[in-house]
């Protein structure tokens, strides 16, 4: 069984201030979640990454929304894996398609940040997912699979266990405009079979999220759906009441 996952992405949002006052205001959340067996978690930017984990429960996610794969050196404006471990973050997100088409952020630049948390013990969230343009000409698989292959060249099925993809349609990100659960759960397991040629039965271990305008409204459906192991959420993760309307409905 894979255990649920809501995470919130909560993208260029949130001073410093307000990641302190999310994450206690979480900390029953993370109760609640934890005894219905889901894990809960929030990615803030990097200047709140600390705060965020000070104030939050133990078992919060905390997760950072990039990484560098050099472990220091001559990258102005980057962040490394021993920078975000001193602060015990161990997750992070992947290829966000924001970060995809404003910061060049390649599937081969992924897999190269990918080998660099495994060899740490961290954990990636690797987000794929299809512009309107590639939607509306039918590419969908053929993009997705581009993106697997690519970000997991070389993962072996041990390492791949515990990994997290994230399917966000990009023409669903913060538009309102949801893909409806039978084209999420079509992705996702075309996702799950994708990951089985490169990484074996580890597929079935790998948590898949769907993102893109998820709501409380429509989280359960999503998450009803068999290969739909949970939601990265944004514009509805930023505000708690709204992000534990979130958790509520998949209970
Ligand atoms: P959204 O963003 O929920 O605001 O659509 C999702 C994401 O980009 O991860």
């Amino acid at each position: 069984m894979r255990r649920k996952l809501l995470l919130g992405n909560w993208k260029m949002n949130k001073l410093n201030s307000e990641a302190k006052e999310f994450a206690i205001a979480a900390k029953p959340l993370v109760a609640k979640a934890r005894a219905n067996k889901i894990d809960l978690g929030v990615a803030p930017t990097y200047l709140s990454l600390a705060t965020a984990r000070k104030y939050s429960s133990k078992a919060m996610i905390v997760a950072a929304q990039n990484v560098h794969f050099e472990d220091h050196g001559a990258f102005t404006g980057e962040v490394s894996i021993p920078m975000l471990k001193e602060l015990k973050i161990n997750w992070v997100i992947l290829g966000h398609s924001e970060r995809r088409a404003y910061d060049n952020e390649t599937s081969e630049k992924c897999n190269k940040k990918m080998k660099a948390l495994i060899a740490n013990d961290m954990i990636p969230v690797y987000c794929v997912g299809e512009t309107l343009a590639q939607y509306e000409a039918g590419e969908t698989k053929d993009v997705v699979k581009e993106q697997i292959l690519k970000g997991f060249e070389g993962i072996t099925e041990e390492q791949a266990k515990k990994f997290v993809v994230a399917y966000e349609p990009v023409w669903s990100i913060g538009t309102g405009k949801n893909a409806s659960t039978e084209i999420a759960q079509d992705v996702c397991k075309f996702i799950r079979k994708t990951l089985k040629s490169v990484v074996g039965k580890s597929a079935n271990k790998i948590r898949i999220l769907y993102g893109g305008s998820v709501k409380p409204e429509n989280i359960k459906a999503y998450l009803s759906c068999p290969d739909v192991d949970g939601a990265l959420v944004g514009g509805a993760s930023l505000k708690i009441d709204s992000y534990e309307g979130l958790l509520n409905n998949i209970l």
